[in-house]
């Protein structure tokens, strides 16, 4: 048996205890969320040890080419939870609720979370905002599915905020902030992501809870971070947020080996001998001849 990393309290083979991510808060140890939507970058994200893979409905904008993720639709997320979760073993993998998939009823929204636990194996579903989303929480919670609540910047309902910009600059929005993610909390949220808000404000939103909070232009005091796959390693064109770091720059590797690809095509270079099969000389002349034999 391989030696358990330290980074853990209660190593187990598989699955990171949903526990942990407390306990990891509590020792002060930061936590990594990244998005995902399909198996083999799942299995990336999975090997480079992240903790939580998020199914962000950004994949409406990312990877299915809306100009915003109000588009997605259950079909598509559950189906993107499904390939994200037969490619992460260890990571926990959170569903991100769609637009129109919880606004209507308590009872709607836990059918939802639980269409993605059981078709798709979410681990847990994420969905935006307080005020009415609280009694969703509560039902889905109360049915036995781990819930991180989303505030701040909460795209599904960025034209109500006017926009796609940081939340929570003044001092009364501030207080808002806070009294809504206590409130997330006591409904039984397991953490708390933090979109595009003051990193005062997203500090002692940190302080006050005991669930982690995940940020995402929320500042360093955050218990953990996230960002989207296409953002960090540059895959997306459009216009990236100020909180977005780039790590790579992959869409400009693809598009090289595009451009090599195409080039060697049109010139006869690409496929070579090692890149074909043969036939039993045997069987070619007898086809050779068949062929050669026809009108
Ligand atoms: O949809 C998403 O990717 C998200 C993250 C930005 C938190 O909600």
């Amino acid at each position: 048996m391989s030696t358990p990393p330290p980074r853990y309290a209660s190593w187990t083979h598989g699955k990171l205890p949903l526990p942990e991510l407390a306990e990891l808060k509590r020792r002060d140890e930061k936590i990594v969320m990244v998005t995902a939507y399909d198996a083999p970058s799942a299995r990336i994200a999975d090997a480079a040890g992240v903790d939580l893979i998020l199914v962000g409905d950004s994949a409406a904008m990312v990877l299915l080419g809306y100009d915003s993720t109000v588009p997605a639709s259950m079909d598509e997320m559950s189906m993107l939870t499904a390939a994200v979760v037969r490619g992460a073993k260890r990571p926990i993998v959170v569903a991100d609720m769609p637009f129109g998939s919880f606004q209507i009823s308590d009872e709607q929204a836990l059918e939802h979370a639980v269409r993605f636990v059981k078709e798709a194996g979410a681990d847990a579903v994420k969905l935006e905002g307080a005020g009415p989303s609280l009694s969703r929480v509560r039902a889905i919670v109360d049915a036995g599915i781990p819930v991180m609540g989303h505030i701040g910047l909460t795209p599904q309902s960025a034209t109500a905020l006017g926009g796609f910009k940081a939340q929570g600059r003044t001092a009364a929005q501030a207080r808002k902030l806070v009294d809504d993610a206590n409130a997330l909390q006591a409904a039984g949220c397991f953490a708390l992501v933090l979109e595009a808000v003051p990193a005062a404000v997203a500090a002692e939103v940190t302080r006050q809870l005991s669930i982690p909070t995940i940020g995402i232009g929320a500042g360093a005091d955050c218990d953990g971070q996230v960002l989207v796959w296409h953002d960090l390693l540059g895959l997306y064109e459009g216009r990236s947020p100020r909180f977005v770091k780039r790590y790579a720059q992959v869409g400009e590797e693809i598009k090289r080996a595009l451009e090599r690809y195409a080039e060697e095509v049109r010139t006869g270079r690409f496929p070579e001998e090692q890149h074909t099969y043969a036939m039993p000389d045997e069987e070619l002349r007898e086809f050779t001849a068949e062929v050669t034999a026809q009108p």
